[in-house]
């Protein structure tokens, strides 16, 4: 692929979005991400459509500054108060995120489909990346995972009013506060945000480009309360499955660990929290500003100097696995 000299994160690099260098001081982040819904309400689904779109500009580091919005509607099916509503969702997402919607595009489609092209910009130095997760790191993440299996169960009788609730909240929140603290407290050598490819994929993809290898602690996964038993109850995902099977190259579970738990891990996600891979020497100031800022953070496992492994590791090589 023809390369320019002015891109330093592209289409190779397996990166949240690409960059570009517009100065010796800034660069422009670009990305676009839409899907059908993943909620009945379609204000909500709007929300989550834009909060996810967002999430790879604040997964770099960066602000959002325009976007685009991205629309397939079935025009003569469908009223126009549900297009409307989703529509005005991801709006008020925009207007959170202090972006401006410069226009979009919709056609005409069988199915619903919604979200964002966003740009944003960032300092040159200043930019996050997948790569540069450094051995003794702490490993954080900042939302709950769970909202595959949850949205996943949304079609049967025995998903829980409280469950969806909360998975909702999730969806729809920005990760605008979790990356602006990070960026102030400084000591991040990586991130990348939680979607599609679950905790473990997204993490492994981390590892790679970093090359480094990590554990996670299975038992401190934070979890949208009633996850485990939707997963009892026979909910997985091709999406899942697809993740286990593929990252299954990169992963050593250790023996002993609950089953039905260990799927979380791998759960894809849609607008996912933030995953921080951060210096041990500034752990502490980290977790004591997001505690501070009532901001959630949870520590989950740490890139490994050599020591022993713990519920999944992460082995880019498939060395040292002593199953
Ligand atoms: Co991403
Ligand atoms: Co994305």
């Amino acid at each position: 692929m023809p390369q320019n000299d002015n891109v330093l994160v592209g289409f190779g690099y397996k990166d949240d979005a690409g960059v570009y260098k517009i100065n010796d001081d800034t660069c422009l982040i670009q990305t676009v991400d839409f899907f059908t819904p993943v909620v009945d309400d379609p204000y909500t689904f709007g929300q989550i459509a834009a909060a996810n779109a967002l999430s790879d500009v604040y997964a770099m580091g960066g602000k959002p500054i325009t976007v685009l919005n991205i629309a397939c509607f079935p025009i003569n099916e469908i009223d126009k108060e549900v297009f409307n509503l989703i529509l005005n969702g991801g709006l008020d997402k925009i207007k959170e995120a202090g972006a401006a919607l410069l226009g979009g595009h919709s056609i005409d489609d069988k199915e619903i489909k919604y979200g964002l092209s966003v740009t944003g910009i960032c300092g040159i130095n200043d930019i996050y990346s997948n790569q540069g997760a450094k051995r003794g790191d702490v490993l954080y993440l900042t939302k709950s995972l769970g909202t595959g299996f949850v949205v996943s169960a949304i079609c049967t009788d025995f998903l829980e009013k409280e469950t969806l609730d909360e998975a909702s909240i999730s969806m729809s929140k920005l990760n605008k506060y979790a990356s602006e603290l990070a960026v102030s407290i400084g000591g991040v050598n990586a991130v990348t945000d939680v979607t599609g490819f679950g905790l473990v994929g997204h993490l492994s993809e981390m590892m790679i480009a970093s090359g480094v290898s990590c554990e996670i602690y299975l038992q401190s996964l934070p979890l949208i309360k009633g996850t485990v038993e939707l997963i009892k109850r026979g909910i997985n995902p091709a999406g899942t499955k697809r993740n286990r099977k593929y990252f299954a190259a990169y992963t050593a579970v250790k023996n002993g660990l609950d089953g039905n738990l260990l799927w979380t891990a791998f759960g894809a996600e849609t607008s996912g929290g933030l995953i921080f891979s951060v210096s041990h020497m500034k752990a502490s100031q980290f977790e004591e500003a997001f505690k501070n800022k009532g901001e959630p953070l949870y520590k989950i496992g740490r890139v490994l100097d050599g020591g022993v492994k713990d519920g999944i590791y992460i082995d880019i090589m498939k060395q040292n696995i002593t199953n």
